[in-house]
């Protein structure tokens, strides 16, 4: 039996004074790659002498470091949101308490100095006991911090080896219970490194801005003597301690990210050291920096990657980073834990503003009332204050990092205020976050989660209402407000993100936020008994307590693809603003950065007339500077037709450190009116009957009882989908008929219950399950109109839904009215028509909104075009399967075989479009991509609209304009065509040459 120092209260024992790990040109040997593994299933079951050099390990496994040892064979991945998936009993864990041990034998490099070195661990999760030569060097709690031990003495010539036990719980699981897959092992990096007698030791970059004088400062503590050398900068060897002032320096921002190069000497250590001078204050009411109020338009990011959990590397960091970027992102939240270091390397680099957040969250005492928090327990206090230093002197000379955040969801107490008070005490240079301290009473913002458009604006008013205490209210009220968590991107949405950009362009308080949150966190498995992999989520792995696909709530899915949700983000999110008057041939250049002008943008403009390019250029416009407006000049257009829009654009004029030349920032599109054209004549083709009763209307035939279309063109369909006897049966298509319902979104349906949980009042009506009643029918002049009642079974609640039917050119146009019957409240999922067609009719091309998919709230992104895609490429695929690939604004849609043979669709004035290879039921049932199995047809949903997304899975629901109500009336009008294998059909209005789709 082990003691019982992962229970204990304590931080950890032996650890060397936490210092800022700059890149030190003291000897250094990576301790990563392969080490030998053994898991004991409980603490006691621990393997003995295991850390004696002289232990034989050679029946143990191989185990790379870094890595999780969850997803490699041992132990499986587990999955909770909020609640402790152990007894709450702190801080006690259970007996059950899986365990790795870990060897590694190392060769002491020729050459190595003499004298002191550590080994620093820079994450492991949770608990561990390190020994060098079988020698105790101590243990270590707060998973993603670094430890160091020193291990001077005890380092031989040759041959040396490092053992470490590493516990999956212990009492700093009670602080570390963030909404993650809990992941065990040595998943950062391990080095063992010299630290020279003289040698630098901690070292404290302070390097700040005058922006009145542009005058820069420069002084770094440092444990011994230094001296420092910018060359750049004309200091050469002169006293690190300073300050040295600089004439003129340029300045750090998210958006010029300008970093010098030191130099730093003692004699026996020199380190070479990135600074970026800035200063960061609070002044009215504002955080500032360089004088300058910042606007955050952020993103939560947790370190994720679905193979290597949190063992992200260092090229998938990047990656991260310049996506950002590419999306007009410029700040992260670190949420809830520092991240690997390297990651803030990076930001300072690319320019990020970042909130570096302590690995600090104990939510699961949310669910026993916040009952014994160790948040505000003193006993805990050593454990709190150990994990503030540790982040703050790791991460203290990054440009990068302007605010501190305490940790996330730790309810409040003492503790936390400590750590505020020893960060301000030690790092008065930035602000301190923490969203829990809702009287701000140790912390230099308002921060909120969720809070919804209306009370944000509330809040940018200053009108909210008090909190308790007089004092600390009117501090809060002096302070910049700062959405932590917005926008929850679960799933198909968020929708409203062009509402929360808008209250940050409206109310100065308003300082922006952070959307909830970058990556889906799937796991990468094989999909069982098949080909491919799929992304696992929250109870796949057979946890008895799980949140399901309560993790997969990113902007990107797990494989880094973003979502649509993203690309709506960057849209919402342009650093610039165009808007186009072309009536006075004006383009307005809003410019939103913060500090830099436009110089390094180029503009250009398109005219496409039904998607079709008529001609387009290049356009000047005058340099804005940061928060000016400016205009350029229009060439003049060209007379415009149907459908003919201007769309404007900026990008990148040449290349940046995140992205190409060329590189799009924003884009507007604005319609131009179109010359008058003659009104087409109206052909009358009276209702008629044929020799078998059958309904005629124009290229039209229905069934003369149940008013159901059969065929079109001559083409019969069956309802039932199959081919009649003597039918043709290259168009089966099957409706069209009214339906309501959507496979209900991770926001129609969130995981738990919450007020706007609008997909439990559908089923429990039953839009799921509707049942047709034809009421009557018959020919109305030259419409054949059929009168039908829609409704679920066992309520009284229902549609009148009114078709009515008249010829087309050369097919037939049907003009749906619906009235609802009996008191229906709230909203609908959707409102149109289902049909289907043989799957051999597989590609759609479509004038409308595209190319991706769009909402009624979330369709910033789209812009009108004409576009072709095959079906399978129309579907979004969201971890957790729900309804996607929605297109709006849709004037015409073909779907056809590749031999031409196939539907058209044209919108009176547009429509929304679903295609996909299975039904709104199959979707709503599957838990996982691969469970859809492509059927032998094309669902086709033709609708007047859908309810929009919101965000309720976490907040917020669908805002009142963009919801669909269900206490109302509609009509919509689409005309139906059947185009021909043997003579493609035109385009609806002039249509020159095929324009170039997405795909092509
Ligand atoms: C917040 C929390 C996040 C995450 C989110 C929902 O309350 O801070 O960690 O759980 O909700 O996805």
């Amino acid at each position: 039996m082990t003691d019982r120092y992962h229970e204990d209260l304590r931080p950890g024992e032996g650890l060397c004074p936490p210092r800022a790990d700059v890149g030190s040109d003291a000897a250094t040997l990576s301790l990563d790659g392969p080490w030998r593994f053994h898991l004991a299933p409980t603490v006691d079951a621990v393997t003995g002498g295991f850390a004696d050099p002289g232990f034989d390990d050679r029946s143990w496994d191989t185990l790379a470091v870094p890595a999780h040892w969850q997803l490699h064979g041992y132990g499986a991945p587990a999955y909770t949101n909020v609640r402790y998936p152990f007894p709450v009993d702190p801080p006690h864990v259970p007996d059950e308490n899986p365990t790795g041990e870990y060897r590694r034998v190392f060769d002491r490099p020729a050459g190595w100095p003499a004298g002191p070195a550590v080994i620093r661990f820079e994450g492991v999760d949770s608990c561990y006991k390190v020994w060098l030569n079988g020698e105790e060097l101590g243990h270590a709690k707060g998973s993603r911090l670094p430890a160091e031990f020193a291990v001077g003495g005890l380092l031989r010539p040759g041959r040396n080896v490092l053992a470490v036990r590493v516990h999956q719980w212990s009492s700093g699981s009670y602080l570390e219970d963030q909404d993650m897959w809990w992941l065990s092992g040595i998943f950062r990096t391990v080095r063992l490194l010299a630290r020279p007698e003289g040698g630098l030791g901690d070292v404290f970059v302070h390097a700040t801005y005058d922006h009145v004088t542009g005058q820069g400062t420069v002084s770094v503590d440092t444990d011994v003597p230094a001296r420092l050398t910018i060359a750049e900068l004309g200091l050469v060897d002169v006293d690190a301690a300073g300050p040295h002032a600089v004439d003129r320096v340029d300045p750090w921002s998210a958006e010029t990210p300008r970093l010098y190069t030191a130099r730093l000497e003692t004699g026996t250590e020199g380190a070479d050291i990135r600074i970026g001078f800035r200063t960061v204050a609070l002044a009215d009411g504002r955080w500032t920096v360089n004088g300058t109020p910042v606007s955050l338009r952020g993103v939560n990011r947790h370190e994720w990657d679905p193979d290597a959990g949190r063992a992200v590397p260092v090229a998938v960091m990047r990656q991260d980073l310049l996506m950002m970027k590419q999306h007009n992102l410029n700040a992260v939240r670190t949420s809830h834990y520092p991240p690997a270091p390297e990651f803030l390397e990076l930001c300072d680099e690319l320019g990020l503003w970042v909130v570096d957040e302590c690995d600090l969250e104990t939510h699961g005492f949310a669910v026993t009332g916040w009952h014994g928090n160790p948040s505000d327990d003193p006993r805990w206090a050593p454990s709190f204050v150990d994990r503030a230093r540790r982040m703050v002197e790791r991460d203290k000379n990054h440009p990068s990092v302007i605010a501190w955040s305490l940790g996330n969801e730790a309810g409040t107490g003492r503790n936390l205020a400590a750590m505020a008070h020893w960060i301000r005490d030690r790092d008065p240079s930035r602000m301190i976050h923490y969203e829990g301290d809702r009287d701000s009473g140790y912390t230099d913002c308002y921060s909120r989660m969720y809070a919804s458009v209306d009370e944000v604006a509330t809040i940018g008013r200053g009108e909210e209402p008090p909190t308790r205490d007089p004092a600390a209210d009117a501090h809060r009220r002096s302070l910049p407000f700062i959405l932590c968590e917005y926008a929850h991107a679960m799933g198909n949405g968020p929708g409203g993100l062009a509402e929360y950009q808008r209250l940050f362009d409206t109310y100065p308080r308003c300082q922006g936020g952070f959307v909830w949150e970058w990556i889906d966190h799937g796991i990468r498995q094989p999909v069982p008994g098949g080909e491919g992999h799929y992304f696992a989520y929250g109870g796949d792995f057979g946890e008895p307590l799980h949140d399901g696909n309560f993790v997969a709530d990113g902007l990107v899915f797990p494989d880094r693809t973003p979502s649509p949700g993203l690309l709506e983000l960057k849209k919402v999110s342009a650093p610039v603003r165009l808007s186009v008057d072309p009536a006075l041939a004006e383009v307005q250049v809003t410019n939103k950065y913060d500090f830099r002008d436009t110089s390094h943008l180029a503009y250009d403009w398109t005219v496409q007339e039904q998607g079709v390019t008529l001609t387009e250029g290049r356009l000047t416009v005058p340099v804005a500077a940061a928060g000016a407006q400016v205009t350029g000049r229009l060439p003049e257009l060209p007379a415009a037709g149907a459908d003919t829009w201007l769309t404007v654009r900026a990008r990148l004029a040449q290349d940046e450190p995140w992205a190409p030349m060329g590189h799009e920032i924003a884009w507007t599109q604005v319609r131009l009116p179109a010359r008058a054209q003659p009104a087409p004549g109206k052909i009358r083709h009276p209702v008629r009957t044929d020799d078998s009763g059958r309904v005629l209307v124009g290229a039209a035939r229905f069934d003369p009882r149940t008013g159901l279309l059969l065929s079109l063109d001559g083409h019969v369909p069956g309802q039932d989908g199959r081919a009649q006897p003597g039918d043709h049966p290259d168009l089966l298509v099957t409706g069209p008929r009214l339906d309501l319902w959507r496979a209900p979104t991770d926001n129609d349906a969130p995981p738990r219950d919450v007020r706007d949980a609008v997909a439990s009042d559908w089923r429990r009506i039953g839009l799921d399950r509707l049942q047709h009643r034809v009421i009557d029918l018959g020919a109305d002049g030259d419409t054949f109109v059929v009168r039908t009642r829609v409704a679920p079974a066992a309520t009284d609640l229902g549609i009148l839904a009114t078709y009515c039917w008249t010829a087309a050119d050369d097919g037939v146009t049907l003009s749906v009215a619906t009235e609802p019957i009996g008191a229906w409240s709230g909203v609908l999922p959707r409102l149109g028509l289902h049909l289907a067609v043989p799957a051999d009719l597989d590609v759609v091309e479509w004038l409308g909104d595209g190319p991706g998919e769009a909402y009624a709230d979330s369709r910033q992104a789209v812009r009108f075009g004409r576009y072709r895609l095959r079906v399978d490429e129309m579907q979004t695929p969201y971890v957790h399967p729900q309804e996607n690939g929605n297109r709006t604004g849709v004037r015409w849609a073909r779907i056809t075989a590749p031999d031409g043979t196939g539907l058209e669709m044209t919108g009176r004035p547009t429509f929304e479009l679903t295609a996909r290879r299975w039904t709104s039921a199959d979707l709503a049932a599957a838990r996982h991509p691969y469970e859809l199995k492509p059927s032998d047809r094309v669902h086709l949903n033709v609708d007047l609209g859908q309810n929009g997304l919101g965000s309720a899975s976490c907040g917020p629901g669908v805002l009142p304009q963009y919801q669909l109500a269900a206490d109302r009336a509609y009509t919509f009008e689409v005309e139906f065509r059947r185009l021909g294998p043997t003579a493609p059909a035109p385009a609806p209005a002039p249509a020159p040459a095929p324009a170039p789709a997405p795909g092509d």
